[in-house]
């Protein structure tokens, strides 16, 4: 049985004082507990916002009108989400669609890149000093004019040598000793002979002359071979071959060619025609080239 003097004790202990808290940690606690509350609340509109841009963007694949009707269902959930996602940080907005809708095909808004802005933009600027500087400077030559000139000078390098002596039978003796004038020649004859003379100088019937074998018509002598290519034989063959353009070392180039072709006697060429002529003079015994 327990006593009223236990049964004092007790209720005696029960009213012990207890730790209170003060009124700021109170208010502490509270302010916490909100917190908590509200990102809770921010996560959920934020995850909210992300299903509803994936909704929308599953409602594309739908006809217009449907879609329409779903938007709309859509469009009252957003203001809902919106009143809280007002709490929430700006979620980072990517590849958003422009209004735009031609044929059910929509458009995102995605900007090209400032680089590429600036690339587009550089191209422009960069045409217009181009035209300016390329077509119309004094300072600048035309395309053909600055192309005849590179050639001029590279042909300048390569036969600065020959260019001083005149055309004759020295200048055409000089290039016969030499591999690579020679190889110039058979360049300038492929160019502009073949057609007539055929491939390997064989001739061709009705047109040019065989110019591989040892009887000539018109050809006397080294000298009498530019004179022809410079002349031409009227009526059937032009004057410098129809490429008036071509210069006095082009010609003793061919007609350097021409000569180390005789005697060659290739496969099918024409008949020999003429008279067999006196073979060519030696060449000088020092060559430089
Ligand atoms: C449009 C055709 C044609 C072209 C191109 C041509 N020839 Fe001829 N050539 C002829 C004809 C045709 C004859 C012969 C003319 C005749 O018999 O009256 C001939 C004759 C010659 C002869 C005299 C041959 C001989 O037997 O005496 C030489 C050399 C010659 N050509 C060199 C050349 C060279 C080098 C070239 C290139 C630079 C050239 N020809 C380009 C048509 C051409």
């Amino acid at each position: 049985m327990i006593s009223s003097k236990d049964t004092d004790v007790q209720s005696a202990r029960a009213y012990e004082p207890r730790r209170v808290l003060s009124y700021e940690a109170y208010l502490d606690r509270e302010r916490q507990a909100l917190e908590a509350c509200r990102v809770e609340i921010d996560e959920a509109a934020l995850r909210y916002a992300e299903a509803a841009k994936a909704y929308q963007a599953s409602l594309r694949s739908l006809p217009p009108m449907q879609r329409e009707h779903y938007e709309s269902d859509l469009v009252a959930g957003a203001a809902h989400a919106a009143s809280h996602a007002m709490l929430a940080p700006e979620p980072e907005v990517k590849d958003e669609l422009t209004g735009h809708n031609y044929d059910g095909i929509q458009e995102y808004d995605n900007p090209a890149p400032g680089w590429w802005h600036m690339l587009f933009i550089g191209t422009a600027v960069w045409a217009v000093f181009y035209l300016a500087i390329y077509h119309f400077s004094p300072y600048v030559g035309s395309l053909p004019d600055r192309h005849a000139s590179a050639v001029a000078q590279a042909e300048q390098a390569q036969f600065a040598e020959l260019a001083t002596l005149p055309l004759g039978e020295e200048k055409i003796l000089k290039i016969m000793g030499s591999e690579t004038w020679l190889a110039s020649g058979r360049g300038v004859y492929e160019a502009t002979c073949v057609q007539c003379h055929g491939e390997n100088g064989g001739g061709l019937n009705g047109l040019g002359q065989n110019l591989t074998d040892e009887s000539f018509k018109y050809i006397t002598d080294l000298t009498s071979i530019a004179t022809i290519v410079h002349d031409g034989l009227p009526p059937l063959m032009p004057p410098k071959a129809g490429r008036p353009d071509m210069s006095e070392n082009e010609i003793a180039l061919v007609a350097a060619y021409v000569a180390s072709l005789r005697g060659t006697f290739v496969d099918g060429g024409r008949e020999p025609e003429g008279v067999e002529i006196a073979p060519w003079p030696e060449p000088p015994a020092e060559d430089g080239a």
